[in-house]
């Protein structure tokens, strides 16, 4: 059924039961009204005859028997009353009037009478004036639910055409919605669809957009990797095929020392293969993690002593900041070294001398958050959504052997979601580069 139909049956079902409760209801408050008000005319007459008939049944030891000897509607003062009474057993035991019986029951006030709470018989009082006028009162609550029901049809009919018509505006954005979709699916990335509106169906078309622009980026890496894997590869490749060539010309011995740069072609070639394949792994879900409780200070301290020659050899000074007593985490310890070494030799490479690096450790919630701050040459914003995917380098960082593989972040960032954790840049240009990493300390599945 779809969605329209669902609204319009929902409101129409809503529309009738309300309707339906609203007639009952004032059928039942104008009958008990007047049934009341009738009563209340003839009190008095209704008391007389009641205590009369009890004293009766009382002093004749319990008992019915003569009762239609009694005058028992002397001293009423209404025009030609009558009266029917029942024993229990509901037989007429007396009847004074002139009128059909079925007449008084119909038209006349009914009574019990009771005596210690017992039923012992019942009493039906008539006079004809009280029967116009519950003639009248009977015609009333008719004319009530006539006048009720054409109104609430003629109400029905209305309702149910706007609810009809709402259902109709409410479902139309979804409508317009369907093809985009449709389009998105057959795999036009990047489509957007126009946002009108604030509410909930805004709130749809813009989410719907954006998961459309994540949609045509992917599209975009997923693209662009294969060339970039092949490139990347075919820099090394090319080098050490030029190198070989020239040896063979030359026809000479080849010496130890002219090997070495072919061999450091090869072990870049196989770091990039290497990278790649611990990426895609990660990317799976698939990478072990070997988790163990890590003091982060500690791993800090290890990571700034080994790195020290490097930043020594640029006038950068790196800082380790503290501001938590609780540094520990479950993590893999290798594949942190890995993130931090990344950041941190990113932020020696990109950072001019006599810079300044910062590792800070903080408790934010759950986590340890771990800054490692540098006060280098910044991100353009343009670059920093893509700075995590794989090869991306910025285009000063583009000249292969100033910058590395572009790979550093893309592996950093999957070793952090794969410890459940997150990792965030935030750059100012010319004023330096924060990375920003959460890692829960309530890390032990997986
Ligand atoms: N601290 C930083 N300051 C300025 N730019 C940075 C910084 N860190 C990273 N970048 C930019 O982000 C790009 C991607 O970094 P990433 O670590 O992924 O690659 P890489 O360092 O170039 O190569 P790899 O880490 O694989 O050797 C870098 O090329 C550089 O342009
Ligand atoms: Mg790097």
């Amino acid at each position: 059924m779809s969605f329209h139909r669902k609204i319009f049956y929902t409101l129409a079902l809503t529309i009738l039961g309300i309707s339906t409760v609203f007639i009952l209801l004032t059928h039942f408050t104008v009958k008990g009204t007047i049934e009341a008000g009738l009563e209340q005319t003839r009190s008095q007459e209704i008391h007389l005859i009641n205590k009369r008939l009890t004293t009766y049944y009382v002093e004749n030891n319990n008992s019915w028997k003569n009762i239609e000897q009694i005058d028992l509607l002397q001293d009423i003062t209404q025009d030609h009353p009558e009266l029917v009474v029942k024993d229990n057993r509901e037989q007429v035991i007396y009847d004074k009037g002139s009128s059909p019986l079925k007449l008084v029951e119909n038209l006349g006030i009914k009574r019990d009478i009771t005596i210690s709470n017992s039923k012992v018989g019942e009493f039906i009082y008539y006079d004809p004036e009280m029967a116009n006028f519950t003639k009248i009162m009977i015609g009333i609550p008719i004319s009530v639910i006539i006048i009720l029901l054409i109104t609430s049809t003629i109400l029905i009919i209305i309702s149910l055409f706007i609810a009809y018509r709402l259902s109709k505006w409410l479902a139309s954005p979804l409508q317009e919605l369907l093809p985009f979709i449709k389009r998105l699916g057959k795999g036009e990335f990047g489509i957007r669809v126009p946002v009108n509106t604030k509410d909930e169906y805004g709130k749809i078309a813009k989410a719907f957009n954006h998961m459309s622009k994540e949609l045509e980026k992917a599209e975009i890496v997923r693209k662009n990797l294969t060339a970039d894997v092949a490139h990347e590869l075919r820099t090394p490749l090319t080098i050490i095929n030029g190198k070989l060539d020239y040896l063979q010309q030359q026809g000479q011995m080849i010496r130890p020392e002219v090997l070495l740069p072919i061999q450091d072609e090869l072990i870049r070639l196989n770091q990039i293969v290497e990278d790649l394949r611990v990426l895609s792994l990660a990317e799976a879900g698939k990478l072990k993690l070997n988790k163990t409780p890590t003091n982060m200070v500690d791993l800090s301290c290890r990571l700034i002593s080994s790195l020290e020659p490097l930043a020594e050899e640029k006038n950068i000074s790196m800082t380790l900041d503290v501001q938590t007593n609780e540094t520990t985490v479950f993590v893999d310890e290798n594949r942190m070294k890995q993130v931090f070494l990344n950041l941190l030799t990113n932020a020696i490479r990109y950072t001019p001398n006599q810079g300044k690096i910062y590792i800070r450790l903080f408790k934010e919630k759950n986590a340890l958050k771990i800054i490692v701050e540098d006060t280098g040459k910044g991100i353009e914003p343009e670059y920093l959504p893509y700075l995590f995917e794989r090869f991306y380098r910025t285009d000063e960082a583009r000249t292969r052997y100033s910058g590395g593989t572009g790979l550093g972040l893309a592996i950093a960032k999957q070793y952090v979601v794969s410890h459940n954790g997150k990792i965030e840049v935030k750059s100012k240009v010319n004023h330096g580069t924060s990375f920003i990493v959460y890692l829960p300390y309530h890390n032990e599945a997986n």
